[in-house]
């Protein structure tokens, strides 16, 4: 198959800017919050560890997702990173919005109570953050908060699901470190 390599500065253009957002490859967390009485999750794949002193952590969020206004009124979030078994509740954490239904009621999402914050934690992921709002970016269609780690778990058991092309993967072979 012959597929053209596409570049150009159209980003206005949807065609263009999503199938360059199509070949990023990212881990996939479930960013849990809690306010005002309600307690929700949502799928989030931009996310990622960029401090280690303090530990602090990024998340990307559109303002018009219900967890960006549980965020914005708790200043907390629990970043739960998922492990290649819960693609499922990735799935559904991502196509349903807490302005429509109780994601809760759509699947068992395995749930254990957080240490610091008030926002349920999960269970069975590769590593679980619970954070404190630090800084809130805007950078357009989305706002980056950055999180402090308040308590964090890792399972070295699990290993991550990740996301490419609109799809689901799991890690594959390692490559050896060349000799330098
Ligand atoms: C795999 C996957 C990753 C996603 N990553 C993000 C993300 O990084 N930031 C974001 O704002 N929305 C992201 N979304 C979309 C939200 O999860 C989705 O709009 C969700 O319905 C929001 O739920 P809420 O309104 O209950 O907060 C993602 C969806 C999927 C399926």
């Amino acid at each position: 198959m012959n597929i053209p390599i596409t570049e150009g500065d159209d980003f206005n253009n949807p065609d263009f800017y999503r199938s360059l957002w199509r070949q990023t490859t990212t881990t996939v967390a479930l960013l849990t919050s809690a306010a005002e009485g309600r307690e929700n999750v949502m799928a989030c794949e931009w996310a990622m560890l960029v401090n280690l002193k303090p530990l602090r952590f990024v998340i990307s969020v559109a303002p018009r997702e219900y967890t960006h206004q549980l965020i914005q009124a708790s200043g907390e979030f629990g970043l739960n990173f998922c492990s290649d078994q819960q693609a499922h509740l990735a799935h559904i954490a991502g196509s349903y919005s807490l302005h429509d239904v109780n994601k809760w009621e759509l699947a068992d999402f395995p749930t254990h109570p957080a240490q610091r914050i008030r926002a349920p934690m999960i269970q069975g992921c590769i590593l679980n953050a619970e954070c404190r709002v630090v800084a809130r970016y805007e950078l357009g269609d989305h706002d980056l908060f950055v999180g402090e780690a308040l308590w964090a778990r890792y399972d070295p058991k699990q290993r991550p699901l990740l996301y490419h092309r609109g799809k689901y993967w799991k890690l594959g072979e390692g490559i050896p470190k060349p000799q330098v």
